[in-house]
């Protein structure tokens, strides 16, 4: 190891290799497109950062991919995103970087944000910490435009502060942790098919009526107080998405059924996580978010589909470290 390589920061014990897990996402949250995330337990990626005598960042592995993701580290999310962090602390340390995919590409989970926010996060760790955790969002944001072409932080700011996280502004970035009631919890589908974000964008609608933009602004608006309030109510009432579901939810077979099983087994409300194709429900307690996964998945095999469910409490703390090996 040469502390040379890293001219502009104080001496400190270097750690050799650090294990860090980065937790699925929920994005959009129905009204907040762009604007709201929330984290999960689980599924997640884990990424061992190493440090390196040979400059530059590698990725030296990737699993669980079946080999679509590029080792090239500046076409991979996480190599983008710890490329540009080292440029930012002015540091030339060699990092390696092995990528254990333990979900779905192309779910609607947030798999980009996890691996760059799992990167970037033990890149951070392994040179002392020179940056606090919300100042390592803009290089996660960077990971998420390399995957997608879209610089949305609906996923990562989730993955790497944990909870419900409001993007109140992108330029300047400002992003506010939202209070929840502790008792939420997600219900999330994913059917066996794969949707790419940078595909299902481009079928936006670009244009808005004012009419429907008063009815999102203030759905949104309603979630937020509804989960500071620990209002059920308001939150059921407040979970719809009239602009971007109608037109989303038509590339994801069996989304009707799925979303009114969703709802005859007691969730607060349905839609689709990210860009899709998987399809959360927020619930009151463990058993409903496990009636209501069981009642979705059933009405997914019903039009043919297999699926993944899973059932998780909201992640209040993002990302972790699993495991750290000093020198
Ligand atoms: N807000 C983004 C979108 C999330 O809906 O395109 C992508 O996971």
């Amino acid at each position: 190891m040469n502390e040379n390589h890293i001219p502009k920061m104080e001496s400190h014990n270097l750690n050799q290799s650090i294990t860090i897990f980065a937790p699925a996402t929920v994005a959009n949250v129905a009204c907040g497109f762009d604007s709201l995330g929330f984290s999960l337990n689980e599924p997640g990626d884990e990424v061992i950062i190493s440090l390196s005598d040979s400059p530059g960042v590698k990725i030296t592995k990737i699993t669980g991919d079946d080999g679509k993701l590029p080792l090239d580290a500046e076409s991979n999310t996480a190599g983008v995103s710890v490329l540009a962090f080292l440029k930012s602390i002015k540091s030339d340390q060699g990092i390696d970087i092995e990528i254990h995919k333990q979900m779905p590409l192309g779910s609607g989970l947030g798999s980009s944000a996890a691996s760059s926010v799992a990167a970037v996060v033990g890149a951070n760790e392994l040179l002392g910490k020179p940056l606090s955790k919300k100042d390592l969002l803009p290089f996660a944001i960077l990971g998420e435009k390399k995957a997608c072409g879209s610089a949305h932080a609906d996923n990562v700011a989730p993955a790497l502060l944990g909870g419900f996280i409001l993007i109140r502004s992108y330029n300047p970035l400002d992003v506010v942790s939202i209070p929840f009631p502790e008792q939420l919890y997600a219900t999330v589908l994913h059917p066996h098919i794969e949707l790419r974000t940078e595909d299902v964008r481009k079928i936006m609608r670009r244009e808005i009526k004012l009419q429907d933009a008063i009815v999102q602004w203030s759905n949104l608006a309603g979630l937020i107080a509804g989960l500071m309030k620990s209002d059920y109510s308001l939150i059921s009432r407040s979970l719809n998405d009239i602009i971007f579901e109608p037109v989303r939810s038509l590339l994801i077979p069996g989304f009707d059924e799925v979303k009114q099983a969703a709802m005859q087994a007691g969730a607060l409300g349905c839609s689709i996580s990210g860009s899709g194709p998987s399809v959360f429900a927020l619930c009151t307690t463990r058993t409903t978010a496990q009636e209501v996964g069981d009642a979705m998945q059933q009405a997914l095999t019903h039009v043919g589909l297999q699926s993944d469910l899973y059932v998780s409490p909201i992640n209040g703390d993002g990302v972790s470290v699993v495991k750290q090996i000093n020198s």
